[in-house]
Formats: C-alpha cells, structure tokens, sequence
C-alpha cells in the first residue's frame, strides 16, 4: 500500500544549535517542508535580531528546501515593538510562552503573566500566534495535573480577555486540552507522536525509561485516546507539531534526566500508524499538511511525499558530534516507511 500527500509542516521542532543541529536537521528535511524551532536554546531567541541570526544557521546547516520559520521567546520583558518588527519583516512568525522553570532552558521565561498582557496585545492586533507550553510550575500541583491547572488558571483569562489572539496549546496531553480547543475560536492544539503513540505506563514499562520521559509528561491511556480522536476527527484545529527534543543519551540517562524525545526520523511514520489502526488514513493529509498552514497563515505545501505500508526498524541511536541520540521507536518495528 502506499499514500502520496502534500509534504508536510513540524509545527513544533527542537532544531538546537552546532553540532546537534547538523546531525538532527537531515531527518526533519527529509520528510517535512517547513518547521517552526522553536527559541530555547542557550541563551534563548528573545529578540528579532537573534531570531533572525538563528535562521540563518539553520539554512547554513544545509537542508535543501526546507525553510525554517521561527518562533520567538517570551520574557517579562520582551519588547512588543520588537515583536511586531520581527513578524512584519519575517525573522519570526510566533512567540512562545514558557513559564519560567516549565521545561528545558526555560529559566528565562515567564514569571508574571500580566506584565507581558500589552505584548498579547499587541499579537493580536498584527494576528501573531502565541504559542504556549501550558503547564504550571508549582510544586504543588502534581505533575500529570499541571497541564489542566495551566489552563483553569492561567490560560483561559488570556483567552477570555483576549478572544482575537491566536492561541496554540503546544504538544496538548490531556482530555482536557482537547476540550478547551474546541470550545474556544481562535485556539488550535499541536500534538506529537509520542503523546498519540505511548500512555504513562511507557515510562515505567519493566523499570524506569528515562527515553520516554518528555513534557509535558505523558498521561493516563484516557488522555492519551482523546488526543487521537482529535487528530484524526478531521477538525482544522488540529495539527502535527512533533515536539521532536534531542538530548545526548547520556544526559537522558542520569540522576537527573533531561525531557525531550527525538522523534524527527519516525514521526511522519507513526503519525501513519496512528491514523491506520483508526481507519482515518484519509484524514493524514489534512493533519500533517494543511492545518497548520493554515493555523499560521501560510500557503499550503504544493510539493508531495510518498508513504508506503512496509516495516522497517529504525536505528538505535544517532550520533551527534560525539555522543548518541535515542531514536523514538529506535529499534522496532514501524509499520510506514516514507518513501526518499
Ligand atoms: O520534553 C520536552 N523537551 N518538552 C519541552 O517542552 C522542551 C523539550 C526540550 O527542549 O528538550
Ligand atoms: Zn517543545
């Protein structure tokens, strides 16, 4: 069997920097046209300028036609001239909220949400998208609920206050996210491979995996079937994003372990099966290739990929510089195969 459709877009990518973005950048530009990197690398993209500057190593990196589009990093003091500058001449296309100590090099972010409402403001006016990891950060809030507090408490006052601004709940784990999506206009969900592809068990799975720990962290198997039914419903508020995180194996697997899943080689192919097992293969095209276009504005792709139904088992590990990387579903069988 096999299924041609339009390239799609990684609405939501760690592409990192040097060495690391040499070595993950090839499997991105191999099966997707365009993706958004996101800013948090050491020290993050808080300015057009830096914005500007990343882009360009990322096309220096090498990647054929794929085009990097970039999303900017929020702080308590972002300037919202800055931002509309950036987004008029087309260094960055969104702004990301992270709130401070959320995730990975996160530590800049946001501490204080209304201090950056004139920001907000300002994005909706020019209709640039805010793209949220919607977690809070209190160490009182258990961490599989942190998601669902995020968008009581914090997330829908922006929402109410604000209706125009474009809001993306990015990599969405919960029933939750998927409900407040649809309740709302102007509010659209990514969603990964790794979230519609393993529960919580994945982390516990005969001890402990440090590979499948990622945040927000994955979530109970009736959270994990509300984000599937959301992505293959056909709904235009949804679309792939595929949070694709790469750590060096190492740092994954220590005391303290780093979040992240590098999916970038398998995601398209999962992101197959998953629509597959749901007799939805009819409605991939429209998930990986044309939401998000359209969510962010953008012409829809017009060139083509080729998937074919044919196992294969991806590698272990990757190397980046000197140190391997853990490939999502590395070492198993994968049912799709994306054509080269
Ligand atoms: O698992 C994750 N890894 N979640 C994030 O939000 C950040 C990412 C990273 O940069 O490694
Ligand atoms: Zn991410």
């Amino acid at each position: 069997m096999m299924l041609t459709i339009a390239r799609p877009d990684d609405w939501h990518l760690h592409l990192r920097d040097g060495a690391m973005l040499e070595a993950v950048l090839p499997y991105t530009a191999a099966h997707f046209g365009r993706a958004l990197a996101m800013p948090n690398l050491v020290p993050p993209v808080t300015t057009a300028a830096l914005a500007a500057a990343y882009r360009q190593r990322i096309l220096d990196a090498g990647a054929g036609d794929f085009e990097p589009v970039l999303a900017g990093y929020l702080t308590n003091r972002t300037d919202p001239d800055d931002v509309a500058a950036g987004f008029r001449d087309g260094a960055w296309r969104a702004m990301k909220l992270y709130p401070a100590k959320a995730t990975t090099n996160s530590d800049h972010g946001v501490t204080d949400i209304d201090s950056i409402r004139p920001v907000f403001e300002r994005m909706a006016e020019i209709g640039m998208p805010l793209c949220v990891h919607g977690e809070v950060t209190s160490d009182d809030v258990d961490i599989f609920d942190r998601e669902a507090v995020f968008l009581d408490t914090v997330l829908t006052p922006v929402r109410e206050a604000l209706p125009s601004l474009k809001i993306i709940v990015e990599h969405a784990t919960t029933r939750q996210s998927v409900e407040f999506v649809e309740a709302y206009a102007n509010t659209w969900a990514s969603l990964t491979p790794h979230h519609l592809w393993w529960n919580r068990n994945a982390i516990f799975a005969g001890g402990l995996r440090p590979h499948a720990y990622c945040l927000p962290v994955l979530k109970r198997e009736e959270h994990r079937k509300a984000l599937v039914r959301a992505a293959i419903s056909g709904d235009a508020k949804f679309f792939a994003g595929t949070d694709s995180a790469p750590h060096p194996v190492h740092r994954k697997e220590s005391d303290c372990g780093c979040a992240g899943v590098f999916c970038a080689p398998t995601a398209l192919s999962t992101y197959a099966e998953v629509f597959e097992r749901e007799g939805a293969l009819e409605r991939l095209e429209t998930f990986t290739s044309f939401h998000g276009a359209d969510c962010y504005g953008v012409p829809r792709p017009t060139e083509t990929v080729t998937l074919v139904k044919e196992a294969w088992t991806p590698p272990e590990t990757i190397t980046a510089g000197e140190h391997p990387v853990r490939v999502f579903r590395g070492g198993e069988s994968v049912a799709w195969r994306v054509e080269a």
